[in-house]
């Protein structure tokens, strides 16, 4: 308390102000361009349409009345950023590359699994010893196998969330059009959890069938965001906001904009009718207006849970904290668009890792709203700026007992907390920051000294959108076998790639380098000019001197039992399977308990775990699925406006779509169904 104090007096605050409030807003995959603030200035006439399809005003005049974190570096892809995010971890420090969240490595009971490794304190943990009262609603992606896992786990008292990249809108099924993959558990279970001190498990309530899916309604009740937005709005409700002593802290992690591209009928057509009335023209892409749509859909979210802060008279003293985990996938089915700037996610170029962010509400001081913080602030300093909000020292102890049995052991060390204390205070004052004075280790491939940044190795979607993207252009180029495609599509966790050109792929080998202030579109590669030819060298040398704290930990495969776990512990739901004595409120299942279907998806399951099988199926899977995927590309609509086409891929988490694959393996197989 002495401490938090003290940082108040510091900071020139009003220090009798009691700790703010805190909701924090993630979007995902939200491109540059996909936000109104970022589209002021249209000149020309293909700018000015871009401008019009992004409808965000609530967001816009949040930014208004708060600060624009025009330099907030995160990480090119989801888990990692969102691991960094909550373990206060640069991505480097902490997790590299998406792992499937039934994965696991028995040699490592640390890191061994996907996300956050077991050991490591979360977020929640730091503000709730701060007194704050701390919930959770929606996206996790940071890691499932054990109950610390978890949100609960990492400290939030409440939670209701899905665990990996993506799930169905509707009906909250992890099907191949969420996932972008065929996945060891055969895209089976649903991914919808709630966590309290009464239950634990599942979530069960009416709302998780996609019968809403057709309805005109503008938030029909069975759409995902709706359940997540009402979640919250309850959360609010009953926060007592005359306990000084234990304020809100409400992290709201959106599945907008993250493909299924999913939204209600109505606002798909609001969206086209609102453009046009406007003066602008027709949606020429599907996607696109899809993921307009989307956004309009977040905006009104976001206008609805600043409302009820203000309805509770919390708004004054709250700090909202709003950001993305990763830029903008600009792939065919992601969408996205990060004009001006370079490449998408997946990408080290600021398209894939400069992220729109900034903080607004009632607790910022007066004299900066409005302004644009131009310091350098990194996703991994949330951890770090809310700890001292919290009045609690960031120092992760856990993590630095669990070394002690790992160096023992000779397995990976955990990395201290990267987070730079004294962050919001040089946001509050509008002074360069911590980060002024050192490099930015933003992944093994790229290093951010600025001005200057480093981009090494290939890398995809190395191109420049224009303000109008995806368009008919984008969609006769993927039709024409000339991507952009998505980079991740895996089959039982074997990766498929088409080649350099899907993906848009190109090489900096030992480094391209710009001067991301001068040529924020990374336009101009200035590693070949002799009189940056030092910079180079020596960026190239920090790089490899920062690639020696590379986290690599192994963190093993899908383990069969996780996917059996589902079936039977969680119901059809997933959730932690390791360590999970007293986590599960209900009884499990047994196998006697399950349907005819549900048994024969458990057998198929374990057939395709079996090495032989398992080959045969990622060989001859993507031939078929990559088939189906070209059909529900997008659609360019330039005679007739667009229509939702019927959903080709609806059912390809089905068993019949497995069991035909199955067939092809049948030879192989001496187990089978
Ligand atoms: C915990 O969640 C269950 C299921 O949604 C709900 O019935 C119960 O009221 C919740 N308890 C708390 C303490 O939030
Ligand atoms: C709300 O907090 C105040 C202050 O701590 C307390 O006096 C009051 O009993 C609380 N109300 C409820 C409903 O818990
Ligand atoms: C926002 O609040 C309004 C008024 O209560 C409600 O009708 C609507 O469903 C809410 N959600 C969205 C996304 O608009
Ligand atoms: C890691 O955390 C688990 C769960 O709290 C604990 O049982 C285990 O002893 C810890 N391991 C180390 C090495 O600290
Ligand atoms: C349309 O998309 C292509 C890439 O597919 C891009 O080069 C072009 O700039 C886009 N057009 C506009 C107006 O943004
Ligand atoms: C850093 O590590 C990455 C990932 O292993 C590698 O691709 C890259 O070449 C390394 N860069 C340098 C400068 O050592
Ligand atoms: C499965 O195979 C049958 C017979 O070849 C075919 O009619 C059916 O369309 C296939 N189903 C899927 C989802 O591919």
């Amino acid at each position: 308390m002495a401490k938090s104090l003290l940082f108040f007096c510091a900071l020139g605050l009003a220090s009798a102000k009691s700790k703010p409030h805190i909701l924090f807003l993630l979007a995902d995959d939200l491109g540059w361009a996909n936000i109104g603030y970022h589209r002021t200035g249209a000149q020309t006439e293909d700018e000015k349409q871009g401008a019009l399809e992004v409808q965000t005003p609530v967001i816009d005049q949040l930014v208004a009345e708060g600060v624009a974190l025009d330099r907030h570096y995160a990480y090119r892809i989801c888990g990692p950023a969102r691991s960094a995010l909550l373990s206060g971890r640069q991505a480097p420090h902490v997790l590299v590359k998406n792992v499937a969240v039934t994965a696991q490595n028995r040699a490592d009971p640390v890191s061994g699994y996907a996300g956050i490794p077991r050991n490591m304190t979360g977020m929640g943990v730091k503000v709730k010893e701060g007194g704050y009262r701390t919930h959770y609603t929606g996206k996790w992606d940071a890691g499932m196998a054990t109950p610390e896992h978890t949100p609960f786990g990492r400290g939030f008292e409440t939670s209701f969330l899905y665990f990996q990249h993506a799930n169905d809108y509707w009906n909250k099924k992890t099907g191949i059009q969420a996932t972008g993959e065929i996945t060891p558990c055969l895209n089976a279970f649903h991914d919808l959890m709630i966590e309290n001190a009464t239950y634990r498990g599942p979530y069960k309530g009416a709302d998780l069938t996609d019968a809403c899916k057709h309805s005109y309604e503008p938030t029909p009740s069975c759409y995902e965001e709706k359940m997540f937005e009402d979640h919250s709005l309850e959360i609010i409700k009953n926060h007592n906001a005359s306990d000084v002593e234990h304020p809100l802290f409400l992290f709201h992690a959106f599945h907008l904009l993250h493909t299924p591209l999913q939204v209600p009928r109505y606002y798909y057509d609001q969206i086209e009718k609102d453009v046009i009335s406007k003066g602008g023209k027709s949606f020429d892409s599907e996607n696109r207006r899809l993921l307009m749509a989307m956004t309009k859909y977040m905006d009104d979210t976001i206008g609805n849970l600043t409302k009820a802060l203000k309805a509770k008279g919390m708004w004054d003293n709250t700090l909202v904290v709003f950001t993305t985990d990763n830029g903008g996938p600009i792939y065919v089915p992601g969408s996205a668009n990060n004009y001006p700037l370079r490449g998408g996610k997946y990408s080290d170029f600021d398209g894939g890792v400069r992220t729109a962010t900034f903080i607004s509400g009632g607790y910022v001081p007066a004299e900066r709203r409005g302004k644009v913080h131009e310091g350098i602030v990194s996703v991994s300093d949330w951890y770090t700026i809310f700890s001292e909000l919290a009045g609690v020292d960031p120092t992760d102890t856990q993590a630095e007992k669990a070394n002690v049995w790992l160096k023992e052991k000779g397995l990976s060390q955990l990395a201290p907390v990267d987070g730079k204390k004294g962050q919001l205070e040089a946001i509050f004052s509008g002074s360069p920051g911590p980060r002024a004075t050192e490099p930015l280790f933003l992944s093994g491939n790229a290093l951010l000294d600025f001005p200057y940044k480093l981009v090494t190795g290939k890398q995809v979607y190395m191109v420049h959108t224009g303000p109008v993207f995806p368009n008919c252009s984008t969609i006769s180029s993927v039709k024409a076998g000339k991507g952009p495609d998505f980079i991740d599509f895996a089959v039982l966790e074997k990766k498929i790639d088409l080649g350099d050109s899907h993906y848009w792929r190109g090489d900096c080998g030992e480094g391209c380098l710009f001067n991301v202030q001068e040529d924020p579109s990374e336009s101009i590669d200035l590693s070949k000019k002799p009189e940056h030819a030092d910079r180079l060298q020596k960026m190239i040398a920090t790089l490899a001197e920062y690639n020696k704290t590379l986290f690599l930990p192994e963190r093993g495969e899908t383990h069969i039992q996780a996917c059996y776990s589902a079936m039977l512990n969680g119901h059809g739901t997933f959730g932690p399977f390791v360590s999970i004595e007293g986590y599960y409120s209900d009884q499990p299942r047994m196998f006697e308990d399950l349907s005819s279907h549900e048994k024969l998806q458990m057998a198929i399951m374990g057939a395709v775990s079996l090495g032989p099988v398992k080959k045969v199926i990622q060989e001859v899977a993507p031939k078929i699925i990559l088939k189906q995927l070209e059909k529900k590309g997008d659609v360019c609509c330039t005679e007739e406006s667009c229509k939702i086409v019927e959903e080709v891929l609806g059912e390809l988490d089905d068993l019949e779509l497995v069991r035909n694959i199955s067939q092809l393996a049948r030879p192989q197989a001496s187990v089978y169904v």
